[in-house]
């Protein structure tokens, strides 16, 4: 799949967006290695730190689904650059996947591409929990 395809599923699902408190709405479409893509965009709630990014939101559809491996996500919002990620999402797409291939843009197309573990270096990873 092209980037500019996995871009216009980020897109439509962002127009699903629940952003009443930031008015910043995201999307994000997650390609797994089946070939899948699982969409996502933020839901927001009265409580906000109950809110949750489209990253996460399409990371647990996809692994509610049975999917584990995912080799791209593309994330799109109405930002001045390129929408990039927040911390906690870095982790949870480094858990899957640390070269995952991050498609960041925006409404007007400005776009970067790069590894999840570029964005967030020295990752904690399941190899650093001792017992597990
Ligand atoms: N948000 C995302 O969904 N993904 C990102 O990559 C950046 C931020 C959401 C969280 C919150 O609902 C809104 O954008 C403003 O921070």
């Amino acid at each position: 799949m092209e980037d500019k395809d996995l871009i216009a599923y980020a897109r439509d699902a962002r127009e699903h967006a629940y952003a009443p408190y930031s008015r910043f709405k995201v999307g994000a479409a997650l390609l797994g290695r089946s070939g899948k893509v699982y969409t996502g965009c933020n839901v927001e709630n009265a409580s906000y730190p109950a809110g949750t990014c489209a990253e996460r939101c399409a990371v647990g559809k996809a692994v509610s689904e049975g999917e584990r491996e995912f080799t791209d996500i593309a994330v799109i919002g109405d930002s001045e650059g390129p929408c990039a990620p927040c911390g906690i999402c870095r982790q949870v797409l480094s858990e899957f996947n640390p070269y995952m291939r991050v498609i960041m843009t925006n409404l007007r197309g400005d776009t970067r591409v790069c590894a999840v573990s570029e964005l967030l270096p020295g990752a904690f990873a399941k190899t650093d929990l001792r017992d597990a």
